[in-house]
């Protein structure tokens, strides 16, 4: 883990997997809170403006601008006056473990992430919707939003201004769909955990129908710094088109699987062979999802891309949560895709039927691909199932997510599934 404070704000704090920057003292010392102190210094909308101009991108995978989505907030005398900020730490996304290592290792820096959001939209109350597993991280953050209310930080008047905000958090009863932030604001009314249909979007309309910001936990961690050294420094962080810095993962067969923080913009390449180490001995790269389990496969011929929402777009694919799962020349395809849609099938709410019938059906006959009963028409059936259940033909984007390793497997391991059909068993095993 790299730690200088200038080019990685994010894991200044945390050298080495004893060093964990939980309390307060040690926080503050190593400059924490002081984005929090400069921010109450400027007005709510100079906030915004800044974060829009930094150009920081929503860290959950979906990319959008951050400082955008805090200026669709209704603001002045005829908006409502209850707001509220939401965290979204209930990372479930296959092979995504990167904001589990921020709540884990520097959980002032949320909190101080999500105090400057709350200040810029003028809300006074703020929840962390954290995944059930993550039981360290949520001991950690509790300890952390007590010390920082005991500094004065949080709670009533804030360092003696005008200024109030409670932080509550909320243990994830366990689902992947809670994840999506209408499911998830949902769950926090003590609803079934199903997605509303947007617009409206939840900055206009979210919890108990008020104005509300849902952001990830990597999003919010990157405030304090750029409110504390502003846009253009923020900016000056990214390698190419994107700004800042960014949480990179990789698993899979590597010889060094981990989680770095790197300018965005790192080529593919520099982060599977530099940081992990490369392939373990023995082993090729076959392909690669750039984003967690729910992004297209892409392969060989794109490391050199870089780490760039855009570019990894322009790709057919997406940078989504930016943790890479690698494919070797030894593992079966098939039974990757099957396991992620397994994993998809069993985390789908029911809501919509491409999604709640459709997934099970294609784990089936992915199944039977994969046991050596499939048939030549299994190949087309797929692909048909799979684009029914694309975007526009369901409520959220859990089946269509569920749909692109399926779809792009298709075309990049085409040989693979015809493989297990002629040979009439897998021929990984
Ligand atoms: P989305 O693109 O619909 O929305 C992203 C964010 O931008 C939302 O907060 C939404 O409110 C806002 N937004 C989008 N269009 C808007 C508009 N026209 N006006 C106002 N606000 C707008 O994506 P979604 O469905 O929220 O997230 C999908 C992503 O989540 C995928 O990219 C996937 O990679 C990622 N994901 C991450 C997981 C994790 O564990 N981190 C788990 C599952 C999915």
């Amino acid at each position: 883990m790299l730690t200088n404070p200038l080019t990685n704000p994010l894991t200044k704090n945390i050298r080495g997997p004893e060093n964990v920057a939980t309390d307060i003292a040690r926080y503050e010392d190593n400059g924490g809170y002081r984005g929090w102190r400069k921010a109450l210094q400027l007005a709510p909308e100079e906030i915004v403006k800044r974060v829009q101009d930094g150009g920081l991108r929503g860290r959950g995978g979906a990319g959008f601008n951050t400082g955008l989505k805090w200026s669709f907030v209704p603001r002045g005398e005829d908006s409502p006056s209850v707001k509220y900020v939401v965290c979204n730490a209930d990372e479930m996304e296959p092979g995504t473990f990167k904001d589990r290592l921020l709540m884990e290792r520097d959980p002032h820096l949320l909190i101080e992430g999500m105090a400057i959001a709350a200040y810029a939209i003028e809300a006074r109350t703020a929840y962390i919707f954290i995944r059930g597993e993550y039981a360290l991280a949520a001991a950690r953050l509790e300890l952390a939003i007590a010390e920082a209310k005991e500094a004065g930080l949080l709670g009533s008047n804030i360092l003696g201004g005008d200024f109030s905000l409670e932080v509550h958090l909320h243990r994830s009863a366990g689902n992947y769909i809670c994840g999506e932030e209408t499911a998830l604001l949902n769950a926090l009314e003590g609803r079934r955990a199903i997605p509303r249909a947007k617009p409206p979007f939840p900055q206009v309309s979210g919890l108990w129908g008020k104005p509300t910001v849902v952001n990830n936990v990597e999003t919010f961690c990157n405030v304090p710094h750029l409110i504390e050294m502003g846009a253009d420094w923020y900016r000056g962080l990214g390698r190419g088109e994107d700004a800042g810095s960014k949480l990179f993962g990789v698993s899979g067969k590597v010889k060094n699987p981990g989680t770095w923080e790197l300018p965005m913009g790192t080529p593919i390449r520099e982060i599977i062979e530099e940081h992990a180490g490369g392939m373990q001995d023995g082993l090729k790269l076959k392909g690669f999802l750039p984003g967690g389990g729910s992004t297209d496969f892409l392969g060989p011929q794109h490391l050199d891309l870089p780490m760039d929402y855009d570019a990894i777009s322009k790709a057919g694919s997406r940078m989504g949560t930016g943790t890479i799962i690698v494919l070797d020349d030894h593992t079966c395809p098939v039974g990757l895709v099957l396991n992620l849609t397994q994993f998809f099938a069993r985390e789908s709410c029911g809501w919509c039927t491409p999604c709640r019938d459709g997934l099970p059906w294609v784990v089936k006959i992915l199944q039977r691909i994969e046991n050596g009963e499939g048939l030549p028409e299994d190949l087309d059936l797929l692909r048909e199932q799979a684009a029914r259940m694309g975007p526009g033909n369901t409520f959220c984007a859990l089946a269509p997510g569920a749909a692109e390793p399926i779809q792009s497997a298709l075309k990049l391991f085409e040989q693979d599934f015809i493989d297990h059909i002629t040979k009439g068993c897998c021929p990984y095993l």
